[in-house]
């Protein structure tokens, strides 16, 4: 890991253990160019690929075609409004009206260790773990400076990039557009790789080609989104799993974004992320500053699964904090799916006593506890215990799970209200709103104004009331809508385009002083399930409720869209009842263990109703999960197949970091006549070891119990057909020890 300044070429080069990233300054404007990204190289004398000697020529060779050069030109970081016709990364409007804006390079700083992103989620790392350059750009007519941080890690070979904005002028000036990160490169064929979907199908791969023109993702709905993902990347068409040039990048933030490749006119491309620009404008007072939130790029030359791997160690090591960051969750029940809000105290501790009894560690007590709420019409904001419904109070129950020898965790929904509340009586203007016009509503409620401070007191205290009153481990904070009607009587009229981004600064700052105030427990994000499944969140939280469909197939594909980036033990998961609420399909309550084993596990069924068989399971189960999860949540993840592209099979590993096991899960998902055996390659292993299948009992077709890592790995095993539909197996290879 290093970062170097050839002061003779005038070249930084950001060197990982495996890449390297090349930044140009050039000609007397000390325009900050794009010079190089991908493979790690020896030379830092790259000046010769920016082109300056081909047409149309640096301005201080070619003034006359000044604006052919800024339109090719690969920038760092774009200006606007001066010749850049390309989608640039910022918009800077004077209180004249103007909206021109050129950066230059001026200075720069190349430190140890990484600064803080005042109020945001950001990656972390030590002086001696972590290196950061920082290069001071200026507009000297507007007085602004912007600083672009580019920070790397020993132990990893992401970058993460951010960008300050400062008005050093002496005027106010506005921000209407702050894009992190522009990655500006030829276009080699490459293939776009995006993770859209919606309400219970979450992050879906979609692979598409680069064209001309614009290609993205983008969500203005106030969250990162069902619909999109703040992730892209792109790789060469013959890139595969395995092998092949891909790059990335991931938005730690949880609100609006865009996320675009724009291929132009001469074959190159330019790829940017950041806060979506839309609604979006940020006055700056003079000596004012605006932090845009982080960006992590990666590039690997191991393909797909090489690009996933980064993201999940950096996001294991330099991204997820507290207690529970390394450490084996508890595995809960959760009564959403098993009563939804028809529930009192008798019925929930029936639940926890079957529960404790299979082996179950925690319960949580979803929506409806609260309030008056016995459906989702009302008392959102209200959040006083119902105790009519939690007779004894809620410190009772908690005490009685307790009792147990339980955990007990709750749902909130703390940025919302219903207009049936008691909070929305007294306070109708603490929602957002558009003055004169009524209200949309979404599931029967408004989004609080989290931007006002005595807002955010108010909801902070009540919630944080609850969490005093009894022994509360885990908290499921769950948000069920988009934002709209960006209205706030807290901000003046040149101040309304910030309600967006303050509103997700306001969810930082309440998640922030909740943990830090409740420093042991395990808070579990959620947003209509995986709405906003998001680095940015997962700086407050280990985990996240990956999705409302909890139909083992379904999950095959969400949980694989949402490994392509984040680690399997990041993904809420549990085994629900059949047939299915989203779907009505019915799987076998062994492939619903094995699936839900690649995520956090947990169970989201009635125990006591459930049939006897199934009920039977689930100590083997639980038995499983402390098996295995050390090896799930620290271990290299690899996609091996997945049914989404063959419609037959899905199958994914996980080996420990020192090959000396992994964990194959193979699911059938569809059974088809077949002549024989299908082969299957079992990546990542230690090719000169042999390894025991030590559960071969649990599947004697496969044949032999031992295997050379090598052959394992080039060769594969030949694994026989399922009898029947969404029919799984789990294979637990071993490493054996040499005599
Ligand atoms: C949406 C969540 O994703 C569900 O798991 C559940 O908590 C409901 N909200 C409760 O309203």
């Amino acid at each position: 890991m290093q970062i170097n300044y050839n002061e003779q070429n005038r070249v930084f080069k950001i060197d990982t253990e495996h890449t390297s990233y090349c930044i140009g300054i050039v000609d007397e404007e000390n325009f900050v160019g794009h010079i190089y990204y991908g493979r790690k190289l020896s030379d830092d004398n790259l000046v010769y690929l920016m082109r300056t000697g081909e047409p149309p020529f640096v301005p201080s060779k070619n003034n006359r075609d000044r604006t052919s050069f800024l339109d090719t030109f690969p920038m760092e970081y774009t200006g606007h409004g001066l010749g850049d016709f390309r989608e640039g990364t910022l918009m800077v409007r004077t209180a004249g009206g103007h909206s021109g804006v050129s950066l230059s390079y001026v200075s720069h700083r190349i430190y140890d260790g990484k600064e803080e992103l005042a109020g945001l989620p950001a990656t972390f790392g030590m002086a001696d773990t972590c290196r950061t350059l920082e290069l001071t750009c200026e507009d000297k007519v507007l007085g602004l400076q912007v600083i672009l941080s580019y920070s790397i890690f020993a132990d990893n070979d992401a970058i993460a990039r951010s960008v300050r904005v400062v008005n050093g002028g002496k005027e106010a000036l506005y921000l209407t557009k702050v894009l992190s990160a522009c990655i500006d490169m030829d276009n080699e064929e490459y293939e776009m790789i995006t993770l859209p979907g919606s309400w219970a199908r979450e992050r879906i791969i979609q692979t598409r080609p680069v064209l001309k023109g614009k290609q993205g993702v983008s969500s203005v709905r106030g969250e990162s989104s069902h619909q999109e993902h703040p992730f892209m990347a792109w790789k060469r068409k013959t890139t595969t799993e395995e092998a092949g040039d891909i790059y990335a990048m991931n938005f730690v933030y949880s609100g609006n974004f865009m996320a675009q490749i724009e291929g132009d006119q001469s074959g190159s491309m330019r790829a940017l992320m950041g806060i979506h620009p839309q609604d979006f404008c940020w006055k700056l007072e003079p000596g004012d500053a605006f932090q845009a939130p982080e960006v992590i790029c990666v590039y690997s030359a191991e393909g797909i699964g090489g690009m996933s791997r980064t993201f999940h160690d950096l996001y294991r090591r330099h991204l997820i904090r507290g207690e529970y960051k390394d450490k084996k969750r508890p595995i809960l029940i959760n009564n959403w799916e098993a009563t939804y809000f028809d529930f009192d105290t008798d019925k929930l501790l029936a639940i926890a006593r079957e529960a404790s009894a299979l082996g179950i560690e925690m319960l949580v007590m979803d929506d409806g506890w609260f309030g008056c709420r016995n459906d989702d019409n009302s008392s959102l904001g209200d959040w006083q215990v119902n105790e009519e419904k939690l007779k004894g109070g809620l410190k009772y129950l908690v005490d009685e799970v307790n009792k147990l020898g339980m955990k007990f965790g709750i749902w909130l929904e703390p940025e919302m209200v219903s207009p049936d509340s008691n909070l929305y009586r007294e306070h109708p203007d603490w929602a957002f709103a558009i003055p004169g016009r009524t209200g949309s509503l979404s599931r029967n409620q408004y989004v609080l104004d989290l931007t006002r401070q005595e807002v955010r007191d108010c909801v902070y205290d009540m919630i944080a009331s609850v969490l005093r009153s009894a022994n509360i481990e885990y908290v499921k904070w769950d948000m069920n809508r988009q934002l709209s009607d960006m209205g706030s009587c807290g901000l003046p009229a040149d101040r309304q385009g910030e309600l967006f981004h303050r509103q997700v600064l306001a969810v930082y700052e309440l998640q922030d002083r909740l943990t830090r105030e409740f420093p042991h427990l395990l808070l579990e994000n959620c947003s209509g399930g995986g709405a906003r499944f998001d680095p940015g969140m997962l700086y407050y939280s280990p985990q996240i409720w990956c999705s409302d469909d909890t139909d083992a197939v379904e999950r095959l594909s969400i949980q694989a869209g949402t490994a392509m980036v984040y680690p399997l033990s990041t993904m809420g998961a549990h085994v629900s009842d059949c047939p299915n609420h989203a779907l009505g399909r019915t799987t076998p309550f062994e492939t619903r263990g094995y699936v839900a084993l690649a995520g956090t596990f947990g169970y989201e069924l009635d125990v006591t109703k459930i049939p006897e068989a199934d009920r039977a399971m689930i100590p083997e189960q639980t038995a499983m999960y402390h098996k295995y999860n050390d090896l799930v949540r620290e271990g290299d993840y690899y996609r091996i197949a997945h049914y989404a592209e063959n419609h037959y099979y899905d199958c994914y590993e996980v080996v420990a970091k020192d090959k000396s096991e992994a964990l194959v899960t193979y699911v059938q998902v569809l059974n088809r006549p077949s002549h024989h055996s299908r082969r299957i390659r079992i990546p990542g292993l230690d090719l000169t070891a042999v390894y025991v299948i030590e559960n071969a009992q649990d599947w004697p077709e496969i044949g032999q119990t031992e295997y050379r890592g090598d052959a394992l790995q080039f060769a594969g095993i030949n694994v026989p057909p399922l009898w029947g539909d969404f029919k799984g197996r789990l294979l637990h290879l071993v490493r054996k020890q040499a005599m």
